[in-house]
């Protein structure tokens, strides 16, 4: 198993490209089966996460190839409708075939999905919407049975949450099919958007994504398409975290400014310089990071629960004291105590996390929780003193294309060992 070793305390500097957005590609890897052709996917991410998706689109009988960022899915053949276990369990997005499988065969057997262990992540919002649209599910202690007797006519669902997988599993399973469904609700993150414009264009007529209601006329078939993913707003606000929290002058290319506006506004309130254009970002920040107001996670446009992790590791040298409350998922705090053992003064009860400012953090071994946790402790690496070795990096990789490569290039000690 490899570690990340870093000997932090070095300033970041240059410029640096952001991968695809693996949140996006996801969906839309999933959403490739629908069409029984070919799908280009460019900016496609290398991430351990879109292999495994690539290994579940093999598995049911289609053909991938990933060269360099471009990924081709034959679809032609889909000969079988369920996923192995062992499959289901590398990440918790296998769930999203299940709309993309049911379409496509009509029947689809899953068993419960893994992924980052960020506190119960149940799948009932799915599962309801999926029985108001007419889909038979039968669940046992393992195993999610769906089958669609007829085709569907579609319907209006309105979602008691605005969970991004239910959202786009609901855009996979209507998008073929005989009628207008309605979502009422849904998730807005960039990433929906994305899928939309996705399936479009591979002929699907879906509009409102991104706002309150999406609306999915369901198409008869679809055809083959050439598309290019969003860039990575996750990614981009780490890279951001960790240059605000070392100090330096970087520059990211590749960025949407408008999709990470909350962590812009929250580094800016923390002292550093922000630089927007229409593809790109640019920070100068000095190192000395002050508290803000409070940091609260909230679905999108609100602050994302996928940045609080690294954030909060910038804003753990500061002066003064910054709160942060994690409403999204309940274990999404597990990275608090591996800051901890590197000299943070956080202090947490249930969802909230007061993190009074330190002067120094100091090298520590310690072990990434989950992928946002782990590209915390990363940034925490940078900014201390001395070594800091990173075990399980595994969850790392799901998420960020060579992260050590990438801040070696901005300057910094790091390497993967
Ligand atoms: C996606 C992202 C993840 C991000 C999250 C929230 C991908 C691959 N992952 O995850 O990085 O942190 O959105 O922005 O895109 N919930 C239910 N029942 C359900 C579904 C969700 O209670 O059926 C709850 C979850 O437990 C969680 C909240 O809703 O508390 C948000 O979940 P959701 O928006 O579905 O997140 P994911 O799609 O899993």
């Amino acid at each position: 198993m490899k570690n990340i070793e870093i000997i932090g305390g070095k300033r970041l500097s240059g410029k640096l490209r952001i991968h695809g957005a693996k949140n996006s590609v996801l969906p839309i890897i999933a959403g490739a089966m629908l069409n029984s052709g070919k799908t280009v996917i460019k900016d496609c991410p290398n991430l351990s996460d879109v292999h495994s998706a690539f290994n579940i689109l093999r598995n049911l009988g289609c053909k991938v190839a990933l060269a360099g960022n471009v990924a081709e899915i034959d679809a032609e053949d889909v000969t079988c409708s369920s996923i192995p276990d062992d499959l289901m369990k590398e990440m918790r997005s296998s769930v999203m075939f299940l709309g993309a499988i049911i379409s496509r065969c009509g029947n689809a057997c899953i068993s419960c999905p893994g992924g980052c262990d960020l506190g119960p992540r149940p799948i009932d919002l799915h599962i309801k919407a999926f029985r108001e649209l007419g889909v038979e599910i039968e669940e046992t202690e393992k195993y999610i049975y769906c089958k669609k007797n007829s085709e569907l006519f579609g319907g209006n669902i309105c979602l008691d949450f605005p969970s991004v997988g239910a959202t786009e599993n609901i855009m996979l399973l209507t998008a073929k099919s005989d009628g207008v469904t309605i979502i009422d609700n849904p998730a807005k993150e960039p990433e929906i958007v994305d899928l939309q414009n996705f399936l479009n264009s591979m002929g699907a007529d879906i509009s409102g994504a991104g706002t309150d209601k999406i609306t999915i006329r369901g198409v008869r078939t679809l055809r083959d398409t050439i598309y290019t993913v969003i860039p990575d707003r996750i990614a981009a606000s780490t890279y951001l975290c960790a240059a605000a929290g070392c100090g330096g002058e970087v520059t990211l290319l590749n960025v949407v400014p408008q999709h990470i506006d909350k962590v812009i506004w929250v580094l800016r309130n923390a002292g550093c310089y922000i630089f927007e254009s229409e593809n790109a970002v640019k920070i100068i920040s000095d190192g000395k990071l002050k508290a803000v107001s409070g940091i609260e996670t909230h679905p999108h446009p609100g602050f994302p629960t996928d940045v609080q992790a690294p954030v909060m590791a910038a804003l753990s040298m500061t002066q003064g004291t910054t709160i942060f409350i994690e409403n999204l998922f309940k274990g999404r705090f597990r990275h608090v105590a591996e800051l901890q053992k590197m000299g943070a003064d956080i202090t947490r009860f249930n969802q909230v996390a007061a993190v009074r400012g330190v002067e120094r953090l100091s090298g520590a071994e310690v072990v990434a929780t989950d992928l946002r946790g782990g590209a915390a402790l990363v940034i925490a690496g940078l900014m201390a003193e001395g070594k800091t070795i990173i075990s399980d990096i595994l969850h790392i990789d799901r998420g960020y294309e060579h992260i050590e490569k990438d801040l070696a290039l901005l300057g910094a000690n790091i390497r993967r060992v």
